[in-house]
């Protein structure tokens, strides 16, 4: 970038006005105004909706005769043609045309001649910015909800696959209660449902256009800003001009929802990368996703789960980013608001790479659900059954019951033995009510199955989310495993 600076010291300033907006400018800018000024480097992301909205606004020119019909054909052919010609060629970076929105007006002045410059009448970069920005979140938020309903189909597939499979629940890290993978992995689905609730919650107040809200009092020229909403999908325009070009609430909102996902998508990446670590060894995480090293020809290192975990650092950075940008900016416009755009560009990228490679690792992923089943039946885990067994059974109170189980843990851990491994002898010493019958209770499969509340972690319940969420995805087939064939 520096080496376009090329004017320093008593240099600065020299050189002719700029052509967009120099008419009252003796002087061009300072090499340094050029540079700090130049957004193109990164507000050509927005080029396909500046070109739409440019249509959408030149059509409605047209229609309402504000420009001629010769100049609004015109105007809209050659925006085709630059359309054709970025697709093909990408966008120039010249920095005395500042943004995309000067970038392509330039363009089409040499495309079409003078007729280019009516195409800005009732409208201003501050409308068009907020309008493109608004139509590029949108364009993004229905990608990572296309990106999310994936990451969802890879999951309900895996918690189907392993509705019986048992695995230890934890809380504090520590052994509490066996539970189902399938449940375990159910969880994920409904915090994606969530997020992708969310990213729905906030195209819905996106979408409305504020083209035409021009620099920020509106114009006096008869436009139609119905027309040019409608042409670009919004639902409605904007109903205050000040608000329309000087709030970015919507990409907040956008990054929120990106900041939530980024965050559940944080907790399943350490899981992975615990599960698959030795002293675990619940997965084998796919190759494809995984990294060797250099030096440790034993080692395949979870990189790809890392670095999930690490982008959502970058994801709520940006969030903040972009709030601290706004926080007391006052109307309307601000220069500030062109750092919009930066932070919300890093978010969707890399959204979009977290999600894919979390499809990856979810439908990838080999779970040894034999080290799993035996992790479950390790730490005790089937002490609330115990507890849950003596009130139903002998009709002692729950405290009591929590009391006498701790009895039974401390026994069998001094012994060095599960709870199912005790001797009745033992366990009547420590209270007479309890019988054989008991031992049905202690087993992992016994204490998942028992757990069959709605939402709870028993296979027939998880079968019946897993149903739900088919239904909710579209997802009419039954997996093999569902129709009893072994696969
Ligand atoms: N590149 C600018 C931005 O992204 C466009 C708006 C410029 N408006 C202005 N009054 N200078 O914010």
């Amino acid at each position: 970038m520096s080496s376009e600076r090329d004017m320093t010291g008593s240099e600065q300033g020299k050189g002719s006005a700029n052509q967009m907006w120099g008419g009252r400018f003796a002087d061009g800018p300072s090499a340094i105004m050029r540079e700090i000024n130049a957004s193109i480097p990164f507000d050509k992301a927005l080029w396909r909706q500046d070109i739409d909205a440019s249509k959408a606004h030149a059509a409605m020119l047209g229609a309402a005769g504000i420009i001629a019909a010769d100049d609004c054909r015109a105007i809209i052919g050659g925006l085709d043609q630059i359309a054709a010609e970025y697709e093909t060629q990408g966008v120039p970076e010249n920095w005395d045309l500042e943004d995309i929105h000067m970038t392509t007006e330039a363009r089409l002045a040499e495309w079409i001649g003078p007729a280019a410059g009516r195409l800005h009448t009732a409208r201003s970069r501050n409308d068009q910015v907020a309008t493109d920005f608004r139509l590029w979140v949108r364009d993004a938020i229905d990608e990572l909800d296309r990106g999310l309903a994936e990451l969802q189909r890879a999951l309900v597939s895996r918690a189907s696959e392993h509705a019986h499979s048992i695995m230890p629940g934890f809380t504090h890290l520590q052994t509490a209660q066996p539970v189902t993978l399938g449940h375990h992995l159910m969880a994920y689905y409904e915090m994606v449902r969530r997020d992708r609730g969310r990213l729905g919650d906030a195209r819905a107040r996106l979408n409305e256009s504020p083209l035409g809200s021009a620099a920020l009092a509106g114009t006096g020229f008869p436009i139609d800003r119905a027309m040019t909403a409608q042409a670009l999908g919004f639902d409605r325009p904007t109903a205050n001009s000040l608000d329309a070009v000087s709030d970015r609430d919507f990409a907040l909102e956008y990054l929120f929802a990106c900041s939530t996902c980024a965050l559940h998508l944080s907790r399943l990446a350490e899981e992975l990368i615990l599960w698959a670590s030795q002293p675990f060894g619940f997965i084998r995480l796919p190759d494809s996703l995984s990294t060797g090293s250099s030096i440790m020809p034993q080692k395949k290192n979870p990189d790809a789960a890392e670095l999930v975990r690490g982008h959502s650092g970058r994801v709520i950075g940006s969030l903040t980013s972009l709030m601290i940008t706004m926080k007391g900016l006052p109307l309307a416009y601000s220069k500030d608001m062109q750092d919009d755009k930066p932070p919300v560009f890093e978010a969707a990228g890399l959204m979009a790479l977290s999600v894919a490679a979390m499809t990856g690792m979810i439908a990838g992923s080999a779970f040894n659900t034999d080290r799993m089943r035996a992790a479950a039946e390790l730490g005790y885990a089937t002490a609330t059954d115990l507890a849950d067994w003596l009130v139903r059974e002998a009709g002692i109170p729950f405290r009591e019951a929590h009391h006498i189980t701790g009895a039974a843990v401390k026994l069998a851990e001094h012994k060095g033995v599960a709870l199912d491994a005790l001797e009745l002898a033992d366990l009547q010493k420590i209270d007479a009510r309890i019988d054989e019958r008991v031992y049905a209770a202690l087993s992992v499969d016994a204490s998942v199955t028992a757990r069959a509340s709605y939402g709870g972690t028993a296979p027939a319940q998880v079968m019946s989310q897993v149903a739900r969420a088919r239904r909710e995805l579209g997802m009419h087939e039954l997996g093999m495993h569902e129709l009893g064939v072994n696969e």
